[in-house]
């Protein structure tokens, strides 16, 4: 909210399910009340190209007063053709896409941010999942890099700075569940993202969970003593919102099963076993393998699984010996292995799944260790064995 005051444009990043989309809804929310922004929330998840993203913007528009008369004269042509006002959201969005064209998306981009311009009000426009539209045009459906791909990307990013410095009555702020950065230096395109300063959410620290262990338990008259909360801080090791709370639903739900009033530590155990790594536990992590692949691909995404493979079955850390084995591994005449590993590598480290430390990489969450262990670690055969002449 600082940053918007100050008339700047942010780039967040975060850990995945680390609340960054209920975040910038809450803090547009907060914005609006004090009358003092105009907040926009465009979710570019669907969107396949600009045209899409446009349509999204203008059709965002539309619950803003003041702002919607201007925007909507812009589509004038088009939508004379029957009453709008009646329209619910994607039938409008649906609209309005049949009015932008390869064309024309910049001149409709750029007289929403025109109408933007003579607002009353500044207004913050959040762009959610900004990254997998880049990601999206970058890759194609066949995820390969092409001249005619990454000039697509490239774009579309230089019109939105274009926009972002032109426009002075706008606040932009993008982010997405997986990482800008890395897709856009992927293409050689970083310096399109530097309007952006970058603002970094981290996990919770072990206080502020063990506080919000507190407060659920308050709220639904248990007993969490401290030691109890610290321990299922300890069991997930990465405090990120969303997995408290999920740790606190199953722990409740489980006493109230037993009848319970007080928890032990093995409880706490058998919770985390039965319940976080069990069945319904995975189907929220299941969003994690979804998001690698939509980051990189089928076929990157199995190298990068077996990466974190390597680490989750070896304690959680991937030692250098392994990178290496992995560089040379996939070294074909077509890729270069280490370009390739170091690639993943940082993207991996960028959307918080290890974190670079003495002699490799370790597991960031804990949860997401055991987890990534449970489900693929099976069968699994270590890249020394692999390479290795008794191995082959
Ligand atoms: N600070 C917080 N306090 C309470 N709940 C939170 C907080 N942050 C996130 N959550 C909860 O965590 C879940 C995930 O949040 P959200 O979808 O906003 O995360 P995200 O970072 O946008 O995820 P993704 O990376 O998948 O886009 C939601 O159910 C949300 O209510
Ligand atoms: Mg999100």
């Amino acid at each position: 909210m600082e940053r918007v005051r100050e008339g700047r444009h942010t780039l967040l990043t975060a850990q995945r399910r680390m609340g960054k989309t209920s975040l910038i809804r809450e803090a547009l929310r907060r914005l609006k009340c004090t009358g003092e922004f105009e907040p926009l929330f465009a979710d570019l998840e669907d969107a396949r190209d600009p045209m899409d993203a446009i349509a999204e913007i203008a059709t965002q528009t539309s619950s803003a007063q003041g702002l919607w008369p201007r925007v909507k004269s812009g589509f004038a042509n088009f939508l004379q053709q029957g009453p709008i006002e009646e329209l619910g959201i994607s039938e409008l969005r649906v609209k309005l896409r049949a009015g932008i064209d390869r064309g024309n998306w910049k001149q409709r981009g750029d007289a929403i941010f025109a109408a933007i311009d003579k607002h009353e009000k500044p207004v913050v426009l959040a762009l959610d999942e900004l990254p997998i539209l880049i990601n999206r045009l970058l890759k194609g459906p066949d995820y390969r890099i092409t001249p005619e791909r990454k000039q697509a990307a490239d774009e579309f990013m230089s019109w939105l700075r274009r926009v972002g410095q032109a426009h002075r009555n706008v606040r932009m702020i993008v982010f997405g569940s997986i990482g800008l950065e890395p897709t856009l230096r992927l293409a050689g395109l970083s310096a399109q993202a530097n309007i952006f300063s970058p603002f970094e959410l981290h996990p919770w620290d072990k206080v502020t969970a063990s506080q919000c262990l507190e407060a659920l338990a308050n709220n639904y008259g248990i007993e969490l003593p401290h030691w109890a909360r610290e321990a299922m801080c300890r069991r997930l090791r990465c405090c990120i919102p969303q997995h408290i709370q999920q740790f606190f639903d199953y722990l409740h739900e489980d006493m109230r099963r037993t009848g319970q009033r007080e928890v032990t530590l093995e409880d706490i155990e058998r919770v985390y076993s039965k319940d976080m790594l069990g069945i319904r536990g995975r189907i929220d992590l299941e969003h994690y393998e979804g998001r690698l692949k939509i980051a990189l691909g089928n076929s990157d995404y199995r190298i990068a699984m077996e990466l974190l493979t390597e680490a989750a079955v070896n304690n959680g850390f991937l030692n250098n010996e392994s990178i290496e084995g992995y560089m040379s591994y996939y070294h074909t005449p077509e890729r270069q292995g280490r370009v390739l590993i170091l690639d993943m590598l940082r993207m991996l480290e960028h959307d918080g799944y290890l974190s670079k430390t003495t002699g490799g990489y370790r597991f960031v969450s804990r949860l997401i260790e055991d987890w990534w262990r449970e489900q693929n670690g099976d069968h699994f055969r270590p890249i020394a064995d692999r390479i290795s002449p008794s191995g082959a």
